[in-house]
């Protein structure tokens, strides 16, 4: 494929810096826009690292028109990743102007300074939220739009804007990714999940109480009506994800049109099921309690994976328990934790 100049929207986070490093091995050149709201410098010197020369990165935020063109202007890019978001669900319903804020006023800045430097390609990351609580599962991508949460509602409304946009105006092509649930950390064990505060999510929950720092796991639930009674997710290792938005971009630039797919396994797992993995990975003992189900939360996600095989040629490679022998690995190396 032919090297491309990209422009990556929070290239410091988890799914974003992963994807750095996917698009860097398939050739590409790459430019990091990142606020460090949520994410760490020393995220940019381990990428560094790892590919062993500097990464172009950015300071900015995705709201911010003037940054975002300067940066078009020096960077002539091609086309855009765009990961910059927020996507805490609880904290979406407390602040829901941030996520209207962010998630589309930065979306739609973004948009208008792409078209005014004819950059027309685009990789968006939407959610397996979009489906709120599914008719069918596996879930296929034609199913319909139930937002359930702010949060959930802001990736409907990115996915609406791009849909109107490049009905609008043929010379767009934009892949619209829809994540099942991310998990797992790459294989050099120097980035992956880090959370700042108390994990919303399972698997860096359980990977804090595998490390000692926090003491137990709560269940949300162990009566749900699915095989053991509690949630089933589709996981899927960040590095598989990773490399679906090369495929992504790969397509866009072969067909000259955009797409839309789930990015997942096709095979859900239960949240004790995930804990069963993650004590073989890690060899630690991890406690668990039953708690009261989290309002909000959906039985059973899992992707109906077909399109993404038949559109992108994409097939995820690795098992549970490499996302949880790599999330271990990262959690209880050298790398993990930082303050910064
Ligand atoms: N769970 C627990 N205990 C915890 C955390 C989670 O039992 O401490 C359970 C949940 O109830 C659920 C499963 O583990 O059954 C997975 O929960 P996560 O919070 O890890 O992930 P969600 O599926 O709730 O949400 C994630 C992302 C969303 C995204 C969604 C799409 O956080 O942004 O996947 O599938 F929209």
């Amino acid at each position: 494929m032919a090297k491309q100049r990209v422009l990556l929207t929070g290239g410091a986070g988890y799914i974003g810096s992963h994807t750095y490093l996917a698009l860097v091995d398939a050739g590409h050149e790459v430019t990091i826009l990142d606020s460090f709201a949520n994410a760490r410098q020393s995220v940019i010197d381990r990428l560094g690292r790892i590919i062993g020369t500097e990464v172009d990165v950015i300071e900015a935020d995705v709201r911010d028109a003037h940054a975002l063109g300067a940066a078009f202007a020096a960077g002539r890019f091609d086309a855009v990743v765009h990961f910059a978001a927020l996507k805490a669900v609880s904290e979406s319903v407390e602040k829901p102007l941030d996520y209207f804020d962010v998630n589309i006023g930065g979306l739609t800045t973004l948009l208008r300074v792409m078209d005014a430097h004819d950059c027309r390609r685009l990789v968006f990351s939407s959610s397996a939220t979009v489906y709120g609580v599914p008719d069918e599962t596996p879930t296929p991508e034609t199913a319909e739009f139930r937002g359930m949460n702010p949060y959930g509602q802001t990736k409907i409304m990115g996915e609406q804007i791009l849909n109107w946009l490049s009905a609008s105006d043929p010379r767009w092509a934009i892949g619209i990714l829809r994540y099942f649930n991310p998990a797992g950390a790459h294989g050099s064990a120097m980035i992956g999940e880090d959370p700042r505060d108390i994990p919303n999510n399972l698997m860096p929950f359980i990977s804090k109480v595998a490390k000692g720092e926090l003491p137990k796991i709560s269940v949300f639930g162990d009566d749900y009506d699915t095989p053991d009674g509690t949630g089933v997710r589709d996981y899927i290792h960040v590095e598989d994800l990773a490399r679906g938005h090369v495929l992504s971009l790969a397509r866009l630039f072969e067909s000259g049109e955009g797409h839309l797919v789930n990015l997942g396994t096709g095979r859900g797992y239960s949240v004790l099921e995930v804990i069963a993995a993650y004590k073989r990975a890690s060899n630690r003992d991890l406690a668990y309690e039953i708690a009261p189900r989290r309002p909000g939360d959906v039985p059973i996600y899992v992707a109906a994976a077909g399109k993404a095989a038949d559109v992108l040629g994409f097939r995820t490679e690795k098992t549970l328990d490499e996302m949880c022998a790599s999330s271990w690995a990262w959690i209880s190396g050298p790398h993990s934790g930082g303050t910064d």
